[in-house]
């Protein structure tokens, strides 16, 4: 029988002049603008729900920065929806600053304060049509569990993907 590598994926390298650390208020501005860029002007979250989620998501809810300035953000939050399960909400890069591991980090320290709560393998949905976004979570160890169908109105279809593996990664959590 073939051998099946059941090892997580390990991580690119933060380049050292990035720190991965959990959003502030004052940073809410630069991730909408972040988000923005990321996501070209289309399906933006409006600024309130950054407040919002800073509110109820603190922990989880973590920026990229290099030389104080905002460049990628995630937010991830413990969802209660079928079961306790991790979910990683969103995710976002800006453009100047893609393929450097960034996207990558993020996800891997989302993925460290979820399993401090007990959640080892989190869910996201993803645009079937973002093959960028479907790389990197395969790379990442992450693989499509379903599809739902019209999840965000007519025609806006998502996948869901789950981590598959409970193994920790190599790269201990830098986030205090
Ligand atoms: C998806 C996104 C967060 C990735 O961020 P990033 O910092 O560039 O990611 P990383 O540098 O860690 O890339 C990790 C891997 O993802 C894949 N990947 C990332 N960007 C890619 C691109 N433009 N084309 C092809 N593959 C890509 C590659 O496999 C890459 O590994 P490699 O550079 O060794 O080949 C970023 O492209 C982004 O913000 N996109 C717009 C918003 C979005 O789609 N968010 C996710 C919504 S579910």
């Amino acid at each position: 029988m073939a051998h099946v590598d059941q090892s997580v994926p390990s991580l690119p390298p933060l380049p050292p002049e990035y720190v991965i650390r959990r959003c502030d208020r004052d940073d809410l501005p630069s991730v909408g603008r972040v988000d923005s860029a990321a996501f070209s002007g289309h399906d933006l979250y409006p600024q309130f729900f950054f407040v919002q989620a800073l509110d109820i998501f603190a922990g989880g809810f973590l920026v990229a920065e290099r030389a104080r300035e905002v460049v990628g953000y995630i937010i991830a939050v413990v969802g209660q929806d079928v079961e306790p399960r991790g979910w990683i909400l969103s995710l976002g890069v800006h453009p100047d600053h893609q393929r450097r591991g960034i996207g990558s980090n993020l996800t891997a320290e989302a993925e460290a304060f979820l399993a401090g709560k007990g959640l080892e393998q989190p869910v996201l949905t993803v645009d079937p049509a973002n093959t960028t976004a479907l790389r990197l979570y395969e790379k990442l160890g992450y693989e499509q569990v379903g599809k739902l169908r019209n999840h965000f109105g007519e025609g806006e279809d998502r996948l869901l993907m789950k981590l598959r593996l409970t193994n920790t990664r190599s790269e201990p959590s830098r986030v205090g």
